[in-house]
């Protein structure tokens, strides 16, 4: 199944069926050694437009198709998927530096979101309404209300989650009729492109599903501003978010964006659990999740009991290679690292407590823990994507939900307590998508709804929410002669 997307390691994007190259190509360096994964092809902006207008044009059959027969090439997918966990999980280790567990429960939670999602479709329901529940208006007149596809959806996915974070995408677009456009990101797009390939041969129609790789940086904005782009589904930056929402114009969008989520942890937390899930949530995949822990505000009397946990955990985290199923592995790239670096520096610059890591092997960063830090300082305000966490000593429960509130970010945010109505009266002031209760900040399981406020995005993703955002309502009204 593999085979057709690949010769001599250069990988193909899939045009209405067949699977073609480009002129250009971009190396795919894996992070873990800097060897070569493969090239892919940079497709320029004329065979863009081709690919656009292909999708455009497929679109209407597969909207035509009885939603149980999409969903019965969705199930296909998903089984596709199951089979293939151990290839693709080696592949996602080599080009993306995650460990083998995170790969394979990735995989598998795709599997899981797939078969959700074309089950899901099945239950799309529209409703008529009579024109009489409105003043002034007799029973002469019905609303028959469907839920029709947007029509193309330009998909865009990030590094760190190249998988799922498509298929989130692809599967409720395409059980809503709509056809789909990946542009994935270049790091990670060989994964993307297998993912794909599954759901070609599972049967999604030619066109229905194309794919265009190459920089965000160079065809990003022609993509998104082309006229024939009815939907765009965006998981990525703040920074590159929000560049899209200004050029894109009047389309519809998701857009899941950054986080600086906090744990807030009151003095009858169970301090032991707390220590445990925070170290989990903070440095799982090095830290480069949206939702990861990335900042903790503690009340400060049991500030040091919560940092004695805190160490505790984070010396029993494995630092090296994904294959050797390590927490920490090498950051995406050096850049990256430098990022993280300039965040250390920052805060060791204005008098923070450093107790563990600040220590780099190139783009391997070991856990690095911080106490006292202040809000002078750029780690409690900045999005590290990386293996760093910030403690911020707080009077009070007041203190912690003002320093919380205080974030350009709004995503999701944690109170560890045993108190459920203070539990409940902190999530009733918190500005964010998701308040969690005793559990650490995270997406899943993918049926619930996921969505940031103010910098953390726009528009709701999960599965019921991401099928409602693609399809539209569509009202055709019956006037009854008497
Ligand atoms: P990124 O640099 O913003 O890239 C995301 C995607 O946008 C990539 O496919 C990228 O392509 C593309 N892109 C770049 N410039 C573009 C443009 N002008 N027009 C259209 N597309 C463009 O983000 P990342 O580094 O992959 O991911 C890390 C960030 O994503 C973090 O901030 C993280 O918090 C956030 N994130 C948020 C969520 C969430 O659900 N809230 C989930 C995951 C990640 P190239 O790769 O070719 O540049
Ligand atoms: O990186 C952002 C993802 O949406 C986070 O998903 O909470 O399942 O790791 P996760």
């Amino acid at each position: 199944m593999f085979n057709s997307i690949v010769k001599d390691k250069n990988y193909k994007n899939l045009f209405n069926g067949d699977w073609v190259t480009s002129n250009n190509t971009i190396d795919i360096i894996s992070p873990v050694d800097n060897s070569l994964v493969g090239t892919i092809p940079a497709m320029s902006k004329d065979e863009a437009n081709i690919v656009i207008q292909n999708s455009k044009a497929s679109q209407k059959n597969w909207a035509n198709m009885a939603i149980s027969s999409r969903a019965e090439v969705l199930h296909k997918a998903a089984a596709l998927l199951d089979e293939n966990v151990d290839y693709l999980s080696q592949l996602m280790q080599v080009e993306i530096a995650k460990d083998k567990h995170s790969c394979i429960a990735e995989i598998k939670r795709t599997a899981d979101f797939i078969r959700f999602t074309a089950d899901a479709g099945k239950h799309l329901e529209g409703e008529t309404i009579g024109a009489d529940n409105f003043p002034g208006f007799k029973k002469n007149k019905i609303s028959f209300v469907t839920k029709v596809p947007v029509g193309v959806v330009l998909a865009i996915s990030p590094f760190n989650y190249p998988i799922n974070l498509s298929a989130s995408k692809i599967a409720p677009a395409l059980i809503g009729g709509n056809s789909v456009i990946l542009k994935p990101s270049t790091q990670g797009a060989i994964s993307a492109l297998h993912l794909v390939a599954i759901f070609h041969e599972a049967g999604v129609p030619h066109g229905v599903i194309n794919t265009i790789t190459g920089r965000g940086c160079e065809i990003g904005d022609y993509l998104v501003t082309h006229n024939d782009i009815d939907f765009i589904n965006f998981t990525g930056s703040t920074q590159v978010g929000k560049h899209i929402a200004v050029i894109a114009g009047m389309v519809p969008m998701i857009m899941e964006l950054g986080g600086k989520d906090a744990a807030i942890v009151l003095c009858d937390a169970d301090i032991e659990s707390a220590g445990r899930d925070i170290v989990t949530g903070a440095f799982s995949y090095s830290g480069q999740r949206c939702t990861a822990v990335k900042r903790v505000l503690v009340i400060n009397d049991v500030a040091d009991s919560l940092i004695y946990e805190l160490m505790k955990n984070i010396k029993l985290l494995k630092i090296g290679n994904p294959e050797d199923d390590c927490d920490i592995t090498p950051l995406i790239d050096n850049k990256a690292a430098d990022y993280v670096q300039e965040l250390i520096d920052d805060a060791l610059g204005h008098g923070a407590t450093l107790l563990c890591g600040n220590k780099r092997n190139a783009n391997l960063f070991y856990p690095t823990l911080f106490d006292n830090v202040t809000t002078d300082m750029r780690l409690a305000w900045e999005e590290p994507f990386g293996p760093l966490l910030p403690v911020i000593r707080v009077k009070n429960i007041k203190e912690a939900i003002d320093i919380a509130n205080r974030s350009v970010y709004g995503l999701q945010t944690s109170v560890y307590t045993k108190n459920i109505d203070d539990a409940f009266n902190i999530a009733n002031k918190l500005e964010v998508g998701t308040v969690q209760i005793n559990n650490k900040p995270e997406r899943g399981p993918d049926h619930f709804p996921f969505s940031g406020t103010k910098s953390s995005g726009m528009g709701t993703q999960g599965i019921r929410y991401s099928i409602e955002a693609m399809t539209r309502l569509k009202s055709t009204v019956l006037l009854i002669n008497p």
